[in-house]
């Protein structure tokens, strides 16, 4: 019997190695040694031995890429580093400007960039602890995503542990990022499927991309035809490099897919051509890219460079140009948002731009309509770039034929008959009734959506639903809805309506930057959000803060500084705050971050040394800040106050970069100790 199993042990890790491997040569390298059927037979055998044997199986082996058994809901896990956007760029121009911005920081004329494709898909995380995958999470708000760990690892070019060779040790910690994608011709084939099962259809790869990865059953996820290439690192422990196209070449070696198209050692003008060349092959890959991402290739530099509020100093998105079609335009009707603002909407005869179906376009306001002459029945052009909402470029004046007509705005509000108003200096036409019914719903469409406090299954439709059956009336009353009540409405089923609560439960706990961006303040969107949230750290500050202390934020301009302070003064909104914090809304606060400008002076500072000093030992340094009042701490983290680092630093300086946090070298650590 021991012998029998010692021989299955054998052939279950030989099995195992094999198809990680065989899985490897076909989802990575496009290069398969065995056939399907083969790889298939050897699958079987391994899933019976597993089977027979649990024991025999490990965290690792290719069998866990089925998918497990489904979850009721994703947990949030905070990034260890934040994840970061891009700036953009449009133009050769915008990034000769980039170029001149480092170049002129670095006080380096010849600095050498690599250019990887903007894969158009889905942003995740994996976290390798000790080489085996822990942790997959979605990007979120950049600060907190979503455990989705169960899915990724269903993905075949997803390593679920790093590959060992002589090159490198395996890292104690290192979370890879990446792009989850979907081929073109992959997505067309899942369409069809779906076509023929009565789903509905996705829009375009990347929906389908993030709808598979948000699926709760993992097993779901195991049929779609997901793909992963990897861009980046977040916090590493245990693995030296000086560049991110080193970082490339090790990330290969432990059998992660990087994108063939990248290019390193460029000098921004090959960069330049290099996009070109991009451009011309886009319409030719089999993944769909929207433009290329560059990146200033040391590590030292980067960390030099550092980072703005939410997108490092060091990369910048040269996107594509968007998509234009032409199509008529059958009627305009008028839309009333959440801050009473009129919009007037084109309904377009639909056309496909950039393989979506566009059947509306904002017209933004009258000054835009009148500007661009728009009449119902014209021919425009319309114009789709990557999310933002599809608008009309230009009417194509020569396809007139005489039946067009002029558009009036309204004179009323057209869903509460209410006064209209021009607010001085604004273009916007505004219903001035704060319990419009429109105005209402919007404000609760926009709090439960994605950026705010993202309640599954509670859309557009079901919230006009509850809100004209009086159920919803307030934000807060989304927390008092009852199973039972939301169960007895017209077309909900038992489950949808367990679910329901389910996610409104979920998104109790809120990050504090997503709970200001749900709140719907005029002028403040994610971006202001995420900016107040900086600086205040906590809602109470913030509700305690007046116009000055928020206009002085660096990217916040008057009238949004105004509109925050007056959301928070209004006693209605306080009521709402303080039943939405009786209800259990729990927002996860901001860490307090260094002061990036000037000098701190010591006292109380938390500081980390990395890398060697020369000019003192380590405890020299050690007394020296003792006797100033600051505290020397072994690890960074968001409550690091400063960073120093020595001679060859590690990655403790990264992850200071990433976070913000001011890194000083020894000289000026020296004069810092000096003038205490
Ligand atoms: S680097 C700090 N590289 O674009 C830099 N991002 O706008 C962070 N993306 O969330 C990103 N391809 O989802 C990087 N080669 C690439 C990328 C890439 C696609 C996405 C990514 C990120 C977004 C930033």
């Amino acid at each position: 019997m021991a012998l029998i199993d010692r021989k299955l042990a054998q052939e279950a890790a030989d099995l195992q190695k094999a198809l990680t491997r065989h899985n490897y040569r076909y989802h990575v390298l496009d290069d398969p040694e065995i056939s399907d059927a083969e790889y298939d037979r050897m699958m079987n055998r391994l899933i019976a031995i597993e089977e027979e044997y649990p024991s025999l199986s490990s965290p690792d082996s290719p069998t866990r890429r089925v998918g497990a058994p489904p979850v009721e809901a994703f947990e949030s896990a905070a990034h260890t580093l934040p994840m970061l956007s891009l700036d953009n760029g449009f133009n050769d121009g915008d990034l000769m400007d980039f170029h001149h911005r480092v170049s002129k920081l670095l006080l380096e004329k010849n600095l050498l960039y690599i250019a990887e494709p903007k894969l158009d898909g889905v942003a995740v995380e994996l976290r390798y602890e000790n080489g085996l995958l822990t942790l997959a999470t979605t990007r979120g708000d950049g600060i907190v995503g979503e455990v989705i760990t169960e899915n990724v690892k269903t993905i075949r070019s997803v390593p679920l542990s790093l590959f060992k060779t002589e090159h490198h040790g395996i890292p104690e910690f290192l979370e890879v990022r990446g792009e989850v994608i979907i081929n073109r011709e992959d997505f067309a084939a899942l369409n069809q499927y779906r076509l023929k099962m009565d789903q509905p259809v996705f829009a375009n790869p990347r929906n389908a991309a993030a709808g598979s990865l948000r699926q709760l059953d993992s097993r779901i996820t195991a049929k779609r035809p997901l793909n992963i290439f990897v861009y980046g690192a977040g916090s590493v422990k245990g693995l030296e490099y000086a560049s991110h196209s080193e970082l490339f070449k090790i990330l290969q070696t432990f059998n992660f897919a990087v994108n063939p198209l990248i290019r390193d050692n460029l000098t921004i003008h090959e960069v330049l051509e290099h996009y070109k060349e991009l451009e011309q092959k886009r319409k030719s890959l089999p993944y769909e890219i929207d433009g290329m991402v560059v990146k200033v290739d040391s590590l030292a530099y980067q960390q030099q460079l550092g980072i703005k509020k939410r997108s490092p100093r060091w990369a910048i998105a040269y996107k594509f140009p968007a998509v234009q079609e032409t199509t008529t335009i059958v009627d305009i009707l008028v839309q009333v948002g959440r801050t009473g603002t009129l919009t007037p909407i084109a309904l377009l005869e639909p056309v496909k731009v950039g393989g979506v179906i566009v059947s509306r376009a904002t017209l933004h306001n009258e000054d835009e309509i009148a500007k661009k002459d728009i009449r119902i029945n014209d021919t425009v052009l319309v114009e789709r770039a990557g999310d933002v909402i599809p608008k009309v470029v230009k009417v194509i004046e020569s396809m007139r034929n005489g039946s067009e007509k002029k558009f009036v705005m309204p004179k009323a509000c057209p869903v509460c008959a209410g006064e209209v108003k021009r607010i001085r200096g604004e273009a916007a036409l505004k219903c001035i009734n704060a319990s419009c019914p429109a105005q209402r719903k919007e404000r609760i469409v926009h709090f439960v959506s994605k950026g705010g406090f993202d309640i599954d299954g509670l859309g557009r439709k079901l919230v006009e639903k509850l809100v004209e059956e009086k159920m919803i009336a307030s934000f807060a009353d989304i927390f008092y809805l009852e199973k039972d009540r939301l169960a007895a409405m017209d077309r909900m089923a038992d489950k949808s309506a367990g679910n329901l609560i389910q996610a409104i439960e979920t998104s109790r706990k809120i990050s504090l930057p997503r709970f200001i961006f749900a709140l719907g303040i005029d002028h403040t969107g994610e971006n202001a959000a995420a900016l107040l949230a900086d600086v205040f750290h906590s809602l109470e500050n913030l509700r305690k803060a007046d116009v000055a202390e928020i206009e002085k934020i660096d990217g916040i301009g008057p009238k949004t500084a105004a509109a925050v302070h007056d959301f928070f003064v209004s006693p209605e909104n306080a009521a709402v705050l303080d039943q939405l914090l009786a209800k259990g809304v729990e927002i996860l606060e901001t860490k307090k971050k260094a002061d990036n400008q000037g000098s701190p002076p010591l006292k109380g500072k938390r500081i980390v040394l990395t890398g060697k000093l020369e000019t003192m030992t380590r405890s020299e340094a050690k007394k020296a800040l003792e006797n100033a009042g600051a505290k020397l701490v072994s690890s960074v983290s968001s409550k690091t106050d400063l960073v120093v680092a020595g001679k060859s630093p590690g990655s403790k300086r990264d992850k200071a970069a990433y976070l913000g946090i001011k890194i000083i070298d020894e000289t000026a650590f020296s004069s810092l100790l000096k003038s205490e």
